[in-house]
């Protein structure tokens, strides 16, 4: 078994990624392991999602000026050199937000121009904790992302092994996930799994695996639930109330407690 869990849920937007990353770090914590939740999604529902109040302010890492500074330096066009390869990481000690018994939540926000890379403080600070993923103290590290592609960067590649891909059973999301896998490849992560979410009743499992999983490592479904939306934002009621998605998330945290 992995001492050192670190993945990114990645996949189109709407297929399910914050509420699966929310479950599926529940599910670990419950466990007994030290879960870190990161929300990479400038939206910033992975809070609420994990069932932190939405009254309770959460200034993002993108905001915290100081520790930007602290660590990047001031930057170019404000008089001073970056540091480009901080040390990073003390970040969850200071900025890591308790999200439940073994959980904690670190919320990245929004950087301007993200996607191209830009050498902001900022973005060279975010890509930093990424990067730097394996050095954090807890034992699993859950990385939710926006939609699309370009988020998902050289930066994410070298601090997370595992690429959980979640997708729908619609065309369009199957092939945003066939090109996540294919990056995520390029990229260097070593296992790409696929996971079907909001599976209907009596779905044929064997031939969906046929169809859409080659190149995968593995393909796991989690079974449409109405509970979910019943509930919305917060999962904690899904699994105190044993909802029917609950067995899946939970086969899938065993599936990667074993090495899937
Ligand atoms: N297994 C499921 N069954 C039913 N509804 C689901 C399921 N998974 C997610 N949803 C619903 O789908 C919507 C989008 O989910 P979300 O996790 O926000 O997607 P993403 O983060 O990928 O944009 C939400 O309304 C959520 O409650
Ligand atoms: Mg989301």
């Amino acid at each position: 078994m992995p001492d050192r869990i670190r993945i990114v849920v990645t996949g189109k937007g709407g297929v399910g990624k914050t509420t699966l990353t929310a479950l599926i770090a529940h599910h670990f914590a419950k466990r007994g392991r030290r879960v870190l939740a990161v929300d990479g999604d400038p939206q910033q529902n992975l809070a609420a999602t994990l069932g932190i109040s939405p009254d309770r302010p959460i200034v993002p890492l993108a905001d915290r000026k100081e520790y930007i500074e602290e660590k990047i330096g001031s930057g170019p066009g404000r008089g001073g050199l970056m540091i480009l390869n901080p040390d990073t990481a003390d970040v969850v000690d200071r900025f890591g937000v308790p999200a439940g018994e073994n959980i904690r939540l670190l919320v990245m926000g929004g950087v301007k121009n993200a996607g191209s890379g830009c050498l902001c403080p900022e973005y060279t600070l975010l890509s930093a904790v990424l990067r730097n993923a394996a050095a954090l103290p807890d034992e699993v590290v859950l990385l939710d992302t926006p939609a699309g592609l370009e988020h998902f960067g050289r930066a994410v590649a070298q601090g997370f092994s595992l690429a959980l891909i979640v997708s729908d059973r619609s065309y369009n999301a199957i092939s945003v996930a066939g090109e996540l896998r294919r990056l995520a490849r390029e990229c260097g992560i070593r296992e790409t799994v696929l996971v079907v979410n909001r599976v209907e009743q009596g779905t044929d499992y064997q031939a969906l695996r046929e169809k859409h999983g080659a190149g995968f490592s593995s393909v796991r479904f989690i079974p449409a639930d109405p509970c979910i939306a019943r509930h919305e934002p917060s999962v904690l009621p899904v699994i105190e109330e044993g909802c029917p998605v609950t067995e899946a998330v939970r086969a899938l945290v065993r599936g990667i407690l074993a090495g899937m």
